[in-house]
């Protein structure tokens, strides 16, 4: 196989979150792929390159979001095919992931099947900025400082996974796909006194974007494109 495919960050939403590197690969590259949830549906990354540059043509893998495990590999093995007939005719595949593409990305599993395929298949993948970075620069927000750490956590299984992470009062916590659980995520952080200072970010760079502090948010549940940033924390005088 002589293609090379090319795992690429297109960032959080705002094409102008694009990089340049990024740019360049998906001018050159013979062939785009972005997933997709159905084959009529344009994703959120397809919608940032193309109003990066309009002359892009991007090809749809469903990568549909489905519980049953059997089903999710089923689809991401038909994709990966798709990608090796590319590569087999030496053509270069860009696939396009939103943020960076090697944090919680689509593109790992993607490229998992391509390797049962082919293990010697040439790789790269593009960095991309990261949803919790735009946030913190439309808040206005120091991630960290000095000896502080920074904790990426996921709340997709609900607010327990997070728990842990809040008790670590020397961390700043970036929650991601915690939308469908946002109003458990309150409740949790107000118990770990952890509400005051944290940042809510929803659909940064897109249609509906909004960025509030989480403690004036009243909704239960927000958008999947739903990230939280939590300071360090303070102990209770
Ligand atoms: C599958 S992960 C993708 C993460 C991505 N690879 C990154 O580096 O940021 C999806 C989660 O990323 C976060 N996210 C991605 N894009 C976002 C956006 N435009 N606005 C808010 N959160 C976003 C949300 O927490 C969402 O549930």
């Amino acid at each position: 196989m002589a293609g090379r495919l090319i795992g690429v960050g297109v960032g959080p939403g705002a094409p102008d979150l694009l990089t340049l590197r990024a740019l360049r690969c998906l001018q050159h590259a013979d062939v785009i792929f972005a997933p997709s949830m159905a084959p009529d549906v344009q994703s959120r990354a397809e919608s940032i390159v193309v109003r990066a540059d309009p002359d892009l043509k991007v090809r749809r893998l469903v990568f549909a979001i489905i519980r049953d495990e059997d089903a999710r590999r089923a689809a991401h093995r038909a994709a990966a095919a798709e990608v090796v007939d590319q590569l087999s005719a030496g053509r270069s595949a860009a696939f396009i992931t939103l943020g960076d593409p090697n944090i919680y990305s689509t593109f790992h599993h993607l490229l998992r099947e391509v390797r049962r395929i082919d293990p010697e298949v040439a790789v790269e993948t593009i960095p991309g900025i990261m949803a919790f970075q735009a946030l913190a620069a439309e808040a206005s927000l120091v991630v960290t400082d000095d000896v502080e750490s920074l904790r990426i956590v996921t709340a997709a299984d609900g607010p327990a996974g997070i728990e842990s992470a809040l008790q670590d009062l020397a961390s700043t916590v970036v929650i991601y796909k915690g939308g469908r659980h946002l109003g458990a995520i309150v409740d949790l952080l107000r118990v770990h006194n952890r509400l005051d200072g944290a940042i809510f970010g929803e659909l940064m760079g897109l249609e509906g974007a909004r960025v509030a502090p989480l403690g004036l948010v009243d909704e239960r549940s927000a958008a999947y494109l739903s990230t939280v940033i939590v300071p360090p924390g303070r102990s209770t005088p």
